[in-house]
């Protein structure tokens, strides 16, 4: 078993393996964490099967071990993500993202009119339902739900 997932991407001898990540929202997650921008080696597989979620992504990042704030963000997008801190070839611990109260500058609030969406002000949006999610506006208060989430 642990053979097909060790061929799909290779191990990594230290860093972070990001796995369980939904498939269509690996993009976003790289997005999110700065991967794009990000100068250590990062090797990643997609659409591989999953018995949980279907078809999952993985994210390995060697030498990096990120902030909790900064890996609860990708909650938005892959709750289920899991993480695995490499040390020396080994799983040394694992780690589930959480969803934060507050979310700055990561998505957008859903109300055109607001000053967010119209001036340079950086987004801020407070948790206010887990389940679906759903988050309220700092300037507006308006909603904005799970399904109108957009990664800014
Ligand atoms: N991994 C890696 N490099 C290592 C060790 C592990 O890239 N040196 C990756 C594995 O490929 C796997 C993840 O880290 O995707 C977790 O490793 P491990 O706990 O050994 O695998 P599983 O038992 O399958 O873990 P889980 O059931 O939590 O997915
Ligand atoms: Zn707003």
């Amino acid at each position: 078993m642990s053979t097909k997932k060790e061929l799909s991407v290779s191990a990594i001898q230290e860093g972070t393996v990001i796995d369980h990540i939904p498939a269509e929202y690996l993009f976003k997650v790289i997005r999110i964490l700065g991967l794009d921008n990000c100068s250590n080696l990062i090797t990643f597989g997609t659409n591989l099967g999953s018995s949980k979620f279907g078809k999952k992504a993985i994210i390995k990042v060697a030498d990096k071990f990120f902030k909790d704030d900064e890996i609860n963000k990708i909650a938005l997008v892959a709750k289920e993500a899991r993480l695995n801190i490499i040390k020396d070839y080994e799983v040394v611990e694992k780690k589930l993202v959480h969803i934060e109260s507050e979310i700055i500058g990561i998505a957008r609030c859903f109300n055109p009119k607001c000053i967010t969406n119209n001036q340079e002000v950086t987004t801020r949006l407070l948790l206010v339902e887990k389940e679906p999610l759903a988050y309220k506006c700092h300037y507006c208060e308006k909603i904005t739900t799970e399904e109108h989430l957009e990664i800014i």
